[in-house]
Parts: structure tokens; sequence; C-alpha cells
């Protein structure tokens, strides 16, 4: 299964190659490899990361074009409004959004407080429609390896914190390279995100290597390893990994201080900073339903976001688990997560919007739901079942599978039914 189809050169730029899909035309940055014009090439993340051979890639390119075309009607359908029947204040914030203007942050709060179902429809499908304007029917789908639930931190909400009584697992370095290559080889997987909590026995040298092997299977390496060094993210920038997802968590410090103990906003903050400096495409974002949160929270925690200049905004319910500090604190309503991505999307345009494994937690349907609401990203858990369960950072967590296969079958399914491509892009 491919997750991205290949494309033609047709222009090199110094160290940017302008890529062809089926006449549509993407910029993206090559470091790794020696292409002329005419050559297909794989891109992730605005990212060159290998060449396929002619003859394979017009096999791919012949069974993609039609369909390619064909989803992109279904996506274009399902993104059109044509009833509008809401407030005239949600009609002028629309407006506003259409115009491309700024909103206000009364628009914003006005967004979040919207209860009627009919308004809920339309603001999600003005969303839908943005989105396909700006990054037409891509969706993204990483893999994701979970590789060891150690953690020296002990943040309230999370089910893996150093002070939960968990069975414990690292996977060994062997075990980590031969889970990327399954998904790679297996999967087809372009785009890898490597998870654990902030594990140290994870060192600079054992994370070379994992980030060497893996680099040479031709895929993006996200990392979410926490807040680690700068120094050591920019070994492992060295050894050829190029995103890094990590969120603040929450912009409002009063509420960080009270859930990290110990931890520090402005040094999260610095550090995510730093990681984009170091050329990393980055992925940021919050957890929703903190204790004593607002809905002006939830807008300083978007608008920081896309300060910050991330490639995917990553943000998700809380998930109340046993056995933490959290254990009773309420979870947020799918809608308000719906409200939240659409809010996103009309506040940053350009960037991709996860919708998280949270949200799936949250209700089984919430994946098509928040696709169709302005998100078109999504992660498959990689992990082999015996350690993603164990990878417990909140109850039930959804997408914990033994059969990859299936799992990726229905993702690709339920893409397809809302015209959706399995693929990025690029940038
Ligand atoms: N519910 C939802 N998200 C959680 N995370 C940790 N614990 C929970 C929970 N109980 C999120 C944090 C972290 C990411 C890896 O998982 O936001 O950054
Ligand atoms: Fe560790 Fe991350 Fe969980 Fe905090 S949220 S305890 S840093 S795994």
């Amino acid at each position: 299964m491919c997750y991205a189809i290949p494309g033609k050169v047709i222009e090199l730029k110094k160290n940017i190659a302008v890529i062809d899909y089926f006449g549509e035309k993407r910029n993206v940055l090559n470091e790794f490899l020696e292409i002329k014009v005419g050559d297909y090439v794989y891109a992730q993340g605005g990212i060159l990361l290998n060449h396929v051979e002619q003859e394979k890639a017009e096999e791919i390119l012949n069974f993609w074009e039609k369909r390619f075309f064909e989803l992109k009607e279904v996506d274009k359908n399902l993104s059109s409004i044509e009833k509008v029947e809401a407030s005239p204040n949600l009609l002028e914030i629309l407006q506003k959004v259409n115009l491309n203007q700024e909103l206000t942050t009364k628009d914003m709060q006005d967004i979040l407080a919207l209860t009627s179902n009919q308004e809920l429809e339309l603001l999600y499908k003005s969303a839908n429609s943005i989105r396909q304007k700006e990054h037409d029917n891509a969706c993204c789908v990483h893999g994701i390896i979970e590789f060891s639930n150690y953690c020296k931190e002990n943040c309230f909400y999370c089910g893996i914190r150093k002070d939960k009584n968990i069975t414990r697992y690292r996977m060994t370095v062997a075990e980590i390279i031969t889970a990327a290559k399954k998904a790679v080889h297996d999967h087809g997987f372009k785009a890898l995100v490597l998870q654990s909590g902030e594990d140290y026995d994870f060192d600079e040298e054992k994370l070379t290597t994992i980030v060497t092997e893996i680099r040479k299977l031709n895929v993006l390496i996200f990392l979410s390893l926490g807040q680690r060094s700068k120094h050591l993210y920019q070994k492992l920038y060295q050894a050829g990994a190029r995103a890094a997802l990590l969120r603040f968590e929450t912009s409002n410090e009063q509420i960080f201080n009270e859930i990290r103990p110990g931890a520090n906003l402005k040094d999260r903050i610095q550090l995510i900073k730093d990681i984009k400096e170091m050329g990393y495409v980055i992925a940021t974002g919050f957890i929703m339903g903190l204790p004593k949160e607002t809905s002006n929270d939830i807008i300083n925690n978007i608008l920081l976001t896309k300060s910050l200049g991330p490639d995917m905004h990553s943000f998700g319910p809380l998930i109340p688990t046993t056995g933490t500090p959290l254990e009773t604190q309420n979870k947020p309503s799918k809608d308000l997560v719906l409200k939240t991505i659409a809010l996103t999307r009309f506040i940053d345009r350009k960037s991709k919007i996860l919708v998280t494994t949270a949200l799936e937690t949250l209700d089984k349907d919430a994946r098509r739901q928040g696709l169709l609401a302005g998100a078109n990203s999504l992660m498959i858990n990689a992990t082999p079942k015996h350690n993603a369960e164990l990878y417990s950072i909140y109850d039930n967590k959804a997408g914990v599978t033994d059969n990859l296969q299936e799992t990726i079958k229905d993702t690709v399914d339920l893409l397809y039914s809302i015209g959706r491509a399995p693929t990025d892009l690029g940038i």
C-alpha cells in the first residue's frame, strides 16, 4: 500500500525540486538525493525521500490516475456548501473567514460557544471547505512506533507518568528497527513517528543508531521523545531525523505549573522554537480539558501553536485515566474538539491538522468527523500489540491492533469514502 504517490521532477533550483503530481506542482527540499529532471521520486512532509524506478512509478501512477481525480470529485462535493441557515452573527464570522480576514477574540469565542446542530454543521462544512481549497484532498497517514513507556516525568493527566505503577517496557534497538522495517516494507509507510516517554536510557548513542538505521529506509522520521536536550535534537537531525512532535500542552502558565510538576513552560516553548530553528518540520499543540481551562485558554493555545510555525497542529481531548491525579476530571465533549478543529482551520489555513488518537478514543466515528471539520492528517499505530497495550497514556486507547493490515485497510476505506487520498503531496 502506498501512502505517497511518486511525483516527477520537472525542475531543479539549488536544493529545491519542483515535483509534478498529475499536473499539480509542489516544491520540496532535496538534501539526500542525486536527481535529475524527469526522475520519479517520493516526497513526504516537503522533503524528498527516494527515487522510484520509472517502470514502478508508471505502474503506480496508472493505478492512481483515475482514482486521483475521482476522489477529488467526492471531496469537492462533500466540502461544498449549499444550505446556509444560521444566525446573522455566525454568517458574518463565516463571511470574514471566506474573505480571509482576521477573526476577533469575540468571533473565536462565539465559534467555541455554538450549540445548535444546524450551526455546527455549517461551521464544520465551512472549515472543511477551507481545508479543501488550501490542501486539496491529500491526507497524511503516519505510522507510530511507541518504543518505551518509561518516563521520568509525572504529568497529572498521563497514564505512563513516573509514579503510576504499570508494567514498563523498552523495545530493544533491534526490535525498533525491525518494527520500522516492517512498517515500511510490509505496509508502505513513508513517515514514522518514534514515540516514548522521557526515557534517558535511550541516550544519544542508542537514538543515533536507531535514526541512522531507519533513515536508510528512506522515510520521514518524526521524533516524539519529549523535552530532551537541544544537543540531542541536533545530533538526531544530523543522523537524518527531519520532523519532531512536541506539544507545549497548555499556553496557560498557571495550569501548566499545576499539572506538570517541576517542568517549565517557557523552557518547553523555547525548545520547540530551537528545534524548528534547527530545520525540523514541527508538530505541536495542546491537550484540551485540563482543570480550570476556559475557552480563552483554548483560543490562546491555537494562537500559540500558530505562532510556532508548525507543519501540523496536534491537539486532543484529555481522557481522564484511572490512577492519575486527573482521573475524575470531566472529558471535553466531542463537539468542543470538533469546534476547535474548525476554528484552527480558520486561524491557520495552511498547516495540517491531526485527528488524534485521543479524539478517536472519545468517539468511534470521530476520525471521519474530524476530517470533515477541517483536519487532514491521521496516525496509525504500528507498535507491536503486546507493547502498544502497555503504552497506556490513557484508558481504552484507540487503534491498538494485532492486525495492522486490517487497520490500514479500514483507514484507507474511510479516506476513500470521503474522497481523500492517503498521500502527502508535500508542503
Ligand atoms: N489524555 C489525552 N492525552 C494525553 N496525553 C497524555 N496523557 C493524556 C491523556 N490522559 C498526551 C499529551 C502528550 C501526548 C503524547 O499524549 O498531550 O503530549
Ligand atoms: Fe511522560 Fe509525556 Fe506522559 Fe508527561 S505526558 S508523563 S512527559 S509520557
